[in-house]
């Protein structure tokens, strides 16, 4: 049966439709007005990459939101992100086009010779295929095979982590963060229906993404550019640079286990 997509609160709905058109339409405007530096067409396409990527996985965090804080409308907000997120990777795509001035042979060429752009571009196609059927309609149309379709939502991300850990240069701090959040997200989604709220689990799965996440910082490191994991392992146990990116997830994962139980304490009757 097809899940109610709209929330409870049309207000809520209409707040977070401004949020996430904001940043394009700020983005639109700067560019039109020549504040984004010396490269202001590559800094808008790395800028929509990132938002794209963000807001997939905001659509994936809808459902541990839902169970472990107990917020049912948040649902309705997953086809407005999911959709969203499609938009900015489209957007993406277009300024990629415009800062190769629409040599439309080259880009075709450039996309099946570089696989970083082959990937992105797979993503992108799933992510287009995840809005189009996203309506009530495609839903009873597709039955069963609506979820199966859906399941996408996984690769899609999986091939824009992998396009974005491709294209790094040298400072890698906000895909290893994202990678680290996808890490928690997918895990928890694999976790039996009865375990997934336990604050035991909860604080094991925050700890172990922020592991992930120092891991595919230091393999990164170490392929890409030849510098011993050992060294990079060291710079996560030092604050002298700020909390990294490790430390970030792991604390938000202990954050999500506080919220859930505090929660739970709150709904105790009596
Ligand atoms: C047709 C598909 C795509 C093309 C042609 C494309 C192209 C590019 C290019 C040229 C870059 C910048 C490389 C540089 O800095 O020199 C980039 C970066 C990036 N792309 Fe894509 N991309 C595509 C799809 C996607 C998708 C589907 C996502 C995410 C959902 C994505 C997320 C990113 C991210 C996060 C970055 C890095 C931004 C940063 O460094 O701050 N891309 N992409």
């Amino acid at each position: 049966m097809a899940t109610r997509a709209r929330p409870a609160t049309d207000w809520l709905w209409w707040v977070a439709l401004g949020l996430l058109i904001a940043p394009g339409l700020s983005l639109v405007l700067r560019l039109a007005g020549g504040g984004l530096g010396a490269r202001p067409l590559h800094s808008a396409l790395r800028a929509t990459g990132d938002w794209a990527l963000w807001l997939v996985l905001l659509t994936l965090a809808v459902s541990p939101a839902r169970v472990l804080l107990r917020w049912p409308w948040v649902v309705g907000l997953r086809r407005a992100l999911g959709v969203a997120a499609a938009a900015y990777a489209t957007l993406h795509l277009l300024l990629y086009c415009q800062d190769e001035n629409w040599h439309l042979g080259f880009i075709a060429s450039e996309i099946t010779l570089r696989f970083y752009l082959s990937i992105g571009t797979l993503a992108l196609l799933m992510l287009l295929a995840l809005a189009a059927t996203s309506t009530n309609a495609s839903q009873r149309r597709l039955g069963r095979n609506w979820k199966r379709l859906h399941a996408l939502v996984f690769p899609a991300l999986l091939l824009s982590l992998w396009h974005d850990f491709l294209e790094a240069k040298a400072d890698i701090s906000a895909v290893v963060l994202l990678a680290g959040f996808s890490c928690w997200l997918l895990a928890w989604r694999l976790l039996p229906a009865g375990r997934r709220e336990r604050t035991v689990v909860l604080v094991t799965l925050g700890v172990l993404s922020g592991l992930a996440a120092a891991l595919s910082e230091a393999g990164w490191y170490w392929i890409a550019v030849g510098v011993p994991p050992q060294r990079v392992l060291a710079t996560d146990l030092s604050f002298a640079f700020g909390p990294r990116p490790a430390a970030v997830v792991a604390l938000a994962g202990l954050a999500a286990a506080l919220a859930a139980a505090v929660r739970r304490l709150l709904r105790r009757p009596g």
